[in-house]
């Protein structure tokens, strides 16, 4: 691994003379010093006034936090100057126009996990670089398989940029000596199989009966396998970077609740980019009926079930979406015995 290459080189080295790239790597420079500034302002925490405190409802209907805007504030500042001809901020109601030359279109995320901001816990920002189409409308309708790149900043212990450019997954921390991102980590790979599930287990009760059969099998452990190990910890991008370390399956389902039923992650500025990177280090990313990548947005906001990381525990819960809908077919009695499936 090259020693302290930084991500501007790294970046140099992916741009060449490409004009497409060269954007796509402006746009990505451009997140990643917001980034730094917005590590900067969590470090601060309730010494710069209440960071989690409410300022109103984005178009999604989800409280704003003074964080969400800030965020936002200083990601719109950082693209103002690279040309991305529009830009869809989870914090706006439509897409932007930034440069009408612009050769990129950017979703972003600029505060994940804003339930955390009070808690002093890991959140982070989430972004997702498409090609502009020549019809704009077009933009934000392609599938997640036309990403040129996708990253995600984690704000935590370190300040890491997890990043993809479509040649595997590469993570650059922030030097606090010199406030630059240096890589620490390339080819990540997610470990194909695993016993440690992410889940909000409060919504169980919700759940259709897939997930509940595969959690359910994950509780009760597979004869002579290791016990299932839980963690939830309510920032996508925290749980997908523990993903990316070790291994695992996160799930966002679609559930009962009113409002869930395509569940609660948004496709173009959570699900799309998380697909991204977790299949760029061979790992799954599926709806349960559906693989992430190959869904197209009908609006910017909308929403889609995310369950995603070690390729054969997705597998398996696609088997289960699958097998499903053949028992709903056939009326068979939904998972009349446990055992059903291995994890
Ligand atoms: P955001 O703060 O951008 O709205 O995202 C929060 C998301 C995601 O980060 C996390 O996995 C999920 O919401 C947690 O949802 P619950 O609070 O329903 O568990
Ligand atoms: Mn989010
Ligand atoms: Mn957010």
């Amino acid at each position: 691994m090259d020693q302290c290459l930084t991500l501007d080189q790294h970046i140099e080295r992916y741009a060449h003379a490409d004009p497409l790239r060269a954007a796509v790597g402006a746009a990505v420079r451009a997140i990643a010093a917001a980034s730094i500034d917005i590590a900067e302002l969590i470090a601060h925490g309730d010494l710069a006034g209440r960071l989690g405190r409410a300022c109103g409802r984005n178009a999604d209907g989800d409280v704003q936090k003074a964080l969400d805007l800030e965020a936002d504030a200083l990601v719109r500042k950082a693209l103002a100057s690279v040309p991305v001809a529009l830009l869809l901020s989870e914090e706006s109601p439509v897409p932007e126009s930034i440069d009408g030359r612009g050769l990129i279109a950017v979703a972003v995320d600029p505060l994940d996990g804003s339930s955390n901001i009070d808690a002093n816990m890991c959140v982070g920002t989430i972004f997702s670089i498409l090609p502009m189409t020549a019809d704009p409308a077009l933009a934000f309708l392609q599938p997640g398989s036309g990403q040129l790149a996708a990253g995600f900043v984690i704000y935590g212990p370190q300040t890491s940029l997890v990043l993809t450019l479509g040649d595997g997954v590469r993570i650059f921390t922030r030097d606090p000596r010199d406030r630059t991102f240096k890589l620490a980590r390339s080819g990540v790979r997610i470990p194909s199989r695993s016993h440690e599930f992410a889940i909000n287990a409060s919504n169980q009760r919700h759940w259709d009966p897939p997930i509940r059969a595969y959690i359910e099998d994950c509780l009760a452990g597979a004869d002579g396998e290791a016990a299932a190990n839980m963690r939830w910890i309510g920032s996508l991008v925290a749980d997908a970077y523990r993903i990316l370390s070790r291994g695992g399956i996160f799930l966002y389902p679609a559930d009962g609740r009113k409002g869930y039923a395509d569940g609660r992650l948004r496709l173009l500025y959570e699900a799309h980019p998380m697909a991204f990177i977790v299949e760029q280090a061979g790992g799954g990313a599926t709806t349960g009926a559906a693989r992430i990548l190959d869904v197209a947005a009908r609006d910017p906001h909308q929403r889609v079930p995310l369950i995603m990381g070690s390729i054969e525990n997705v597998r398996t819960v696609e088997r289960l979406h699958l097998d499903t809908l053949i028992l709903a077919e056939r009326n068979a009695p939904l998972f009349a015995t446990r055992g059903f499936f291995r994890i």
